[in-house]
């Protein structure tokens, strides 16, 4: 989605930005521009289509000689207007003294807009964010006597929604203003300038000092000091973070896909989560809030952290014998959900900033939900906010496609699940070392799937041209067969669906023709007799199938197509492991149809709008 780059400096200002919006493309953006002072103007450059269409205009302006001192840049995708070079940001004040680029939406635009074109304003593009350039200037000019500041103060005090912001203004080239509500940003702190981005990785190559803007905050960045301030104008003292993730954790390493990368990264994703929380065998866990008299557990989430809070659900279920429901964050707060202080809500985000899952959250709070959040990005506005948070250690993740980030939420919830069942005296200590145990042998059950991953590899290069893929499975196997398919959709583009075992005789087998590929993860022992007749089923309409086995389901092999052999995984902890093959069959059907693993259509890797 959107992403935000801004810098002043001695550095060159424009190879500065397109380091920062080429590190923010895994975002998923449609068009990129920038906006940068050069003598006592803004000058402007922003193109349709992907960042080289960008490099390519800029390369042939004519930038003269003057130096550039400093700059903004974006990337945007499409919400107010069709993807364009008009409605590309930096959008300008009519008169080119305003530049603004901006991530979120303004609610009330339309009303905005109407009373700037009553004022004479003239506008460009279909987009809300361009009411925010001829405003801060409208105020700056009329207003706020030539204090860029209290323009936009007074500016963010009209606007309705979400923003992060990044605000330049021609008569005051020595620094820009940055702002954020519910839309992230944050700062860099450079030894030879100061930037902001939209996320941490885009400031990888620049400096791993950072101080991360809190919602309503603004900040006057200027080369050689940041001010940063509350809503109210009263300076705010924040110590930088020092980001632990270098440059090098961000970047492909020699794998021609980010999402190949950070598959690979699952061994050491799941054993760094694994043992940031164990010490000798046995739990650390941060001291969760688990209500006295818990009634029941709530997890919300988007997309693959939905699918992680599936499996949760089921082991949470049969561990601790608590109900346990799973929302879409998205729905959560629309159907009046039943929570108490009795309710423990758990909170899923790779991200930690989507705005869905962020929202759900603050609606929990009211409703007086005790808030565990599990997140990866350090310092994200779900982990700020939630009464405890347990981090995943997955390290920055930036094909859209999640991977890593999902296994690493599973590994983070079997703890939680461990957690629960001994305070409520469901396992002993010496079971929950147990399960520690099998949790820990998981990083080399991983590095034993990915050795061979070329048999996924095989199987994907026969079957790309496929027009529709079933994902069928019972129990946990149900929940992976859900993410599985999500995975595959994401970035293969072809149809799929996930469906319980017995569930696809009630409608869905009646798109089930010769030849029609159906995939099957087999890692429940209880419930494979079960899943060999609902095989039969689709075998009997011509499917073809794809077991993806575990040795303790072996007997399923007869009526498979073709076999994945898994490790000897517990069933229990089976969705880890062998979620990676059906990651590497959604990676090789997309790279063997030619599409972009890492950029898929129409996605957003961190999704900050509604
Ligand atoms: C987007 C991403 C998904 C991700 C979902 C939730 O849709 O493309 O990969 O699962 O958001 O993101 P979060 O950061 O909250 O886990």
């Amino acid at each position: 989605m959107c992403g935000i780059v801004g810098y002043i400096g001695s550095r060159p200002v424009l190879p500065v930005l397109l380091d920062g919006l080429s590190r923010l493309e895994y975002r998923g953006y449609d068009s990129a521009g920038v906006a940068f002072m050069q003598g006592d103007r803004i000058r402007i450059c922003k193109k349709k289509g992907r960042l080289a269409q960008l490099e390519q205009a800029l390369s042939e302006a004519d930038l003269g000689d003057m130096p550039i001192r400093a700059g903004i840049g974006h990337t945007r995708w499409a919400t107010h207007g069709a993807p364009s070079d008009e409605n590309s940001h930096p959008h300008l004040s009519a008169n080119g003294r305003v530049a603004v680029v901006h991530n979120g939406i303004i609610e009330n635009y339309i009303e905005l807009k109407r009373y700037l074109c009553a004022q004479g304003c003239c506008f460009h593009s279909e987009t809300d964010t361009e009411v925010v350039a001829h405003l801060v200037d409208l105020h700056y000019a009329r207003d706020c006597a030539g204090d860029l500041m209290a323009a936009v103060r007074q500016t963010l005090a009209e606007l309705e929604g979400s923003y992060a912001l990044g605000v330049l203004c021609a008569d005051d080239p020595d620094r820009f203003i940055a702002a954020r509500k519910d839309s992230p940003l944050v700062i860099g702190l450079g030894e030879d300038g100061h930037f902001i981005a939209s996320d941490i990785p885009a400031l990888l190559g620049q400096t791993r000092r950072v101080l991360i803007m809190e919602d309503r905050e603004i900040a006057v960045i200027e080369k050689n000091q940041v001010r940063l301030f509350d809503a109210l104008g009263r300076p705010v003292c924040r110590e930088p973070l020092e980001v632990q993730w270098d440059s090098a954790a961000a970047e492909k390493n020699g794998f021609e896909h980010f999402m190949m990368k950070e598959i690979f990264e699952e061994p050491r994703a799941v054993r760094d989560t694994l043992t940031r929380h164990i010490r000798r065998g046995t739990l650390e866990l941060p001291a969760i809030d688990w209500p006295r008299a818990l009634r029941q557990v709530c997890i919300v989430a988007c997309g693959t952290a939905y699918h992680a809070g599936m499996v949760a659900k089921t082991v949470i279920e049969q561990l601790c014998r608590v109900p346990v429901v799973v929302d879409i964050a998205s729905e959560f707060r629309y159907h009046d959900p039943i929570l108490d202080e009795e309710t423990m809500v758990i909170i899923i985000s790779q991200s930690g900033e989507t705005l869905d899952t962020l929202a759900a959250m603050r609606e929990a709070r009211r409703r007086g939900g005790h808030i565990l959040a599990v997140v990866n990005v350090v310092g994200s506005s779900i982990a700020r906010e939630a009464d405890t948070v347990l981090y995943t250690a997955a390290g920055p993740e930036i094909a859209v496609a999640s991977t890593k980030a999902y296994s690493t939420q599973l590994a983070a919830m079997y703890l939680v699940a461990f957690d629960l069942a001994r305070r409520l005296n469901r396992m002993s200590d010496n079971q929950v070392r147990e399960q520690i145990e099998s949790l820990l042998a998981l990083p080399a059950m991983l590095d034993a799937v990915l050795a061979s991953q070329d048999e996924i590899q095989r199987f994907a290069a026969s079957h790309f041209n496929a027009h529709s893929i079933f994902f069928m499975g019972r129990g946990l196997d149900y929940a992976l067969a859900m993410e599985a398919s999500l995975k595959l959709k994401e970035i293969s583009y072809i149809h799929s669906e996930a469906y319980p075992g017995g569930e696809l005789k009630h409608g869905t087998i009646a798109l089930i023709e010769p030849g029609t590929l159906v995939v099957c993860p087999l890692t429940q022992p209880a419930l494979v007799d079960k899943m060999i007749s609902n095989i039969r089923e689709v075998k009997a309409r011509g499917a073809l199938i794809l077991g993806i086995l575990t040795p303790s389901c072996q007997r399923a092999a007869d009526v498979c197509d073709a076999v994945f052999m898994l490790p000897d995984v517990p069933a229990r902890l089976a969705p880890v492991v062998a979620v990676t093959p059906t990651q590497l069959l959604a990676y090789y059907m997309s790279l063997n149809k030619g599409l972009d693993v890492d950029k898929p259509r129409n996605l957003a890797k961190s999704v900050t709008v509604e």
